[in-house]
């Protein structure tokens, strides 16, 4: 095991960094099980604690992969999951935070993970039907009856996240946050600090574009949810690669890779900070764990940032339907 440093989501100790595990199952092209239980077993080995999942990803598949690689090593995992989409992947969206739906999804997931309790349960987008207090109150009655331990949120916005820790505490705020997505920062993650509450970055490689692996969309598959994602598409691409050229430029001053530095730039964003990069190999779960290393001053941050200016970034980081479930 090596050294992750620890970190806290509200009063869960996790993995300075945890291994998103949707790769594994769906959006970026063909998974192979056996392969992602090795990845899954070296990043436990190597010190990750903070495993991340959802009921939706593969639609189920994703969490009886993560239950079939923790079992006999459950008491090394902080299992996350979600609840929300209630429709099945390539169905019309259908989001739900009903108490009903929060109590049989819950079993669901225990059932699929093969385990008693879930570490930390998120909505993974908020139902603007039902009130929030409603899915808040049946996530605080998982939490009384054993079957969750901590509770949090994805893509909330301020006053959602507000009036949900009143019902009970939130231990964390998963949203995407990156050197391409940054609206968190004016008004959610100044909510999240006043309040305790952790954050958690999801795709803070940018869906791996930050890395600098992807010039074009010729090389993915056909169902690779990245070809209909505005920042992929024809024209914006070719303007974002932009950003990736200067990455590039001061990640080899740095000795380091352009993935590595969008990370430590993420990283470096606060204590209350854990990002979940995703990958389904060991040589780039490595490389990303190896970014906690990497040091950067106050210059260097400021570079890193001039690299990736708001006016530079073309596309909205989801499509048209999607956009309007974020931040709300
Ligand atoms: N709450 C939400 O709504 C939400 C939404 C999206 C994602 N998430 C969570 O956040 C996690 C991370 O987000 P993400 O997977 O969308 O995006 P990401 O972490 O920004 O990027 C993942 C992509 O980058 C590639 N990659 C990873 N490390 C790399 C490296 N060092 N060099 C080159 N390529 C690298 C991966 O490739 P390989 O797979 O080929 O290794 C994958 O294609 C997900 O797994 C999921 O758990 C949550």
């Amino acid at each position: 095991m090596t050294d992750v440093p620890t970190r806290y989501l509200g009063e869960l100790a996790v993995s300075a960094q945890g291994l998103g595990c949707m790769g594994m199952s769906h959006g970026y092209g063909a998974t192979d099980d056996a392969q992602s239980i090795t990845t899954l077993h070296h990043a436990l080995d190597l010190g990750v604690t903070l495993l991340d999942t959802s009921d939706f990803y593969g639609s189920g598949h994703n969490e009886e992969l993560i239950g079939r690689a923790v079992a006999g090593r459950r008491d090394e995992v902080v299992l996350a999951t979600k609840f929300g989409f209630a429709n099945r992947l390539g169905e019309p969206t259908l989001i739900r935070g009903d108490a009903a739906y929060v109590r049989q999804a819950c079993e669901a997931s225990l059932r699929r993970l093969g385990v008693d309790h879930i570490d930390l349960y998120y909505q993974h987008r908020v139902d603007p039907q039902v009130p929030i207090e409603e899915t808040v109150g049946a996530m605080a009655e998982l939490v009384q009856a054993g079957k969750v331990r901590h509770l949090g949120l994805s893509e909330a916005g301020a006053q959602t996240i507000r009036r949900a820790h009143a019902v009970h505490p939130i231990a964390a705020l998963q949203s995407e946050w990156s050197l391409w997505t940054r609206d968190l920062e004016a008004e959610i993650a100044p909510v999240c600090r006043e309040l305790g509450i952790g954050l958690v970055p999801f795709s803070p490689l940018g869906r791996g574009f930050l890395t600098g692996r992807y010039s074009s969309v010729e090389g993915l598959a056909e169902n690779d949810v990245r070809r209909s994602q505005p920042r992929f598409a024809d024209g914006n691409l070719e303007r974002n690669l932009a950003i990736v050229a200067k990455l590039n430029e001061l990640a080899a001053e740095k000795a380091v890779t352009a993935g590595q530095l969008a990370l430590a730039w993420v990283q470096h964003r606060g204590d209350d900070v854990v990002p979940i990069p995703g990958t389904r190999r060991q040589q780039y779960l490595e490389e990303n764990l190896a970014a906690l290393s990497v040091d950067l001053s106050a210059e260097d941050l400021a570079a890193i940032e001039a690299a990736a200016p708001s006016e530079q970034i073309a596309g909205n980081r989801y499509d048209g339907t999607s956009l309007t479930f974020v931040n709300r």
